[in-house]
Formats: C-alpha cells, structure tokens, sequence
C-alpha cells in the first residue's frame, strides 16, 4: 500500500506514495502501519535528505477508512488508541513536502498539515468531513487547521464539512503552490533538491527551530532560535559554508 522510491537530482530524495487505489488511498491500519514504518527507514537513512509524500493523481487520500471504522466501539478507538502510530509524520526530523493532487478529505487533509510544506496539484481538495458522518477530525485537524490559517476559517472547515480547492487552500495559506496535475510531483522533486543542497543538519536546525514557532510563546521561541542560531558555530558545515562563500566555490558538507 506504500511504495517507496529514491529520486532527485542527487538521489537523496525519499518519495513516498500511498497506493491503495480500490479505496482513494481511504487510511486503513495497514497502510498507516507501513507508512510508519518507511517514514522511520527513511529518517534513519542518512543518504536520503527530503521527503516528498504523495498520493494517485484522483487522490491523496480519501481520510481514515470509514468502513473499518464503523465496526469499531468506544473502547477500541480509546483502549487501543487506534491511532497509535498515525503520526509519525509529525516526529519526522528531515523536510517533508506533500504533493497533493484530488482528494485530500479528513485524515488526507491532516497529513498534508503534519507536512512541512504543501505543493498542491490543480485538481486538489481538501477539507474535514468528519462532521457529516458524526465524529470530529482526530489526526489534528482542530489544532493544525487554526494554527495555519485563521479561526474563521478553521471553524467553517470543520464545522460544515465543507471542501475547499487547491486555489482556495493557497490563499489560506494552507498550500504554498499550486501546478497542473501532472507537473506537481516533479515541482515537489525540484524544491526537495534544492533543500537537499544545503547541509542536512542545518536544514534539520531550521525545521527544529520554525516548529518550535507553532509551540511555545514568542520569547521562548526568540530564545530557542538564538541557541539553535549559535550551535550553529559549532559545526563543520557553518565553518564550511561560510568559508566556501569567502572562497567563490560550492560548500562540501559532512552534515558535522
Ligand atoms: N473510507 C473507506 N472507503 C473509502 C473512503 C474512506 N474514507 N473514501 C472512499 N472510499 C472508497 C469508496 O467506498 C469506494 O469503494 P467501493 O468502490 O468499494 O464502493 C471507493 O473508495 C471509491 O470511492 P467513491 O465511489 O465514493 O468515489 P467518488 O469519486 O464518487 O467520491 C469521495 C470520492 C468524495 C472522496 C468519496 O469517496 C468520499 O466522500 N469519501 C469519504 C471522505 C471522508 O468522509 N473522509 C473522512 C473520513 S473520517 C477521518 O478521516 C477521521 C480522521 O480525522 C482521521
């Protein structure tokens, strides 16, 4: 239900695509348990430096699957905690890109917002039906959605189920751009390689350090930013890039 690929111009770019196609990508437990489970092989393999996530072109993902949840009761979803593992995403430290093209719906939606960045192809929909069938969006969407656009917003979205398209969901502020169908991939592909060109842990400093903007309060993100900003002087790769510009020619890193 997951395939995954190396590409980019360097080959360091993990492209991961949900291929569940008999159900628009629906996220059952398999697929979320495999999702999890490349997520982490990818994290922990240093030779890939960004992650694209992607679906078919028809969908990215139709939400958490209905029809295997509607057999579940309270303490299945409570006890069990059927989400166990769903967000990994959300731990992951390297840059992740989703590439967005048709149905993004309920847990689709939620998965693009533990992204880092959100390419979306024109056909793009997203939205929090949750609503319509009697539950409430549970992979994030009433904390993401507010943090990433404005209340009024995030409000009608899950309140009325209501979809919203790739257009729309740009001048949200949820998407960053938006391409035709078929380019939207290889445009995830080209931004995941020019992130790829700088040094991964100081690309991975800068993923930490933005994050931390969504968690604390402004003084104690300033404070974060300042020490990430000066551990930065004690690495290879500051010492390198900053050498390399004195010296007209392309950094090496060693990500050290
Ligand atoms: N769960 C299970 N199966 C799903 C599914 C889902 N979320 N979405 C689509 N499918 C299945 C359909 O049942 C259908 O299967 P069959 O051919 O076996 O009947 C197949 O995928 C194709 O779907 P449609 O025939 O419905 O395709 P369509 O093009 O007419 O409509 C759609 C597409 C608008 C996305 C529609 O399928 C739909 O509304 N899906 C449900 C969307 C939804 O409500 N998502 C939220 C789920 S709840 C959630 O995500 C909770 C959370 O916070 C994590």
């Amino acid at each position: 239900m997951i395939t995954l690929s190396r590409t980019g111009a360097a080959e360091n770019v993990a492209l991961i695509t949900l291929n569940r196609p008999s159900a628009l990508n629906a996220l059952c437990r398999e697929l979320m348990l495999e999702l999890s489970e490349n997520l982490l092989k990818v994290e922990k393999d240093q030779s890939y430096h960004v992650i694209v996530l992607t679906g078919s072109e028809k969908a990215f993902a139709a939400g958490a699957d209905i029809k295997e949840m509607a057999k579940l009761e309270f303490a299945d979803v409570f006890e069990n905690d059927y989400f166990t593992n769903w967000d990994t995403l959300s731990h992951i430290t390297k840059p992740v890109i989703a590439a967005v093209n048709g149905f993004a719906l309920g847990g689709g939606t939620e998965l693009a917002l533990m992204c880092d960045i959100v390419y979306a192809g024109e056909n793009a929909i997203f939205g929090q039906p949750e609503i319509t069938i009697g539950t409430i969006p549970g992979l994030g969407g009433t904390q993401r959605w507010p943090r990433y656009v404005s209340k009024s917003v995030a409000m009608e979205i899950c309140l009325s189920g209501d979809r919203l398209g790739a257009q729309e969901a740009k001048e949200d502020g949820l998407v960053s751009k938006v391409f035709p169908v078929q380019q939207l991939v290889g445009e995830a592909v080209l931004l995941a390689d020019r992130i790829a060109k700088n040094s991964p842990l100081i690309v991975k400093t800068v993923k930490r350090s933005l994050n931390s903007a969504y968690q604390t309060s402004l003084n104690q993100g300033l404070e974060m930013e300042k020490q990430l900003f000066q551990s930065t002087f004690a690495t290879n790769d500051r010492r390198e890039g900053m050498s390399a510009f004195a010296e007209k020619r392309a950094p090496k890193w060693t990500s050290s």
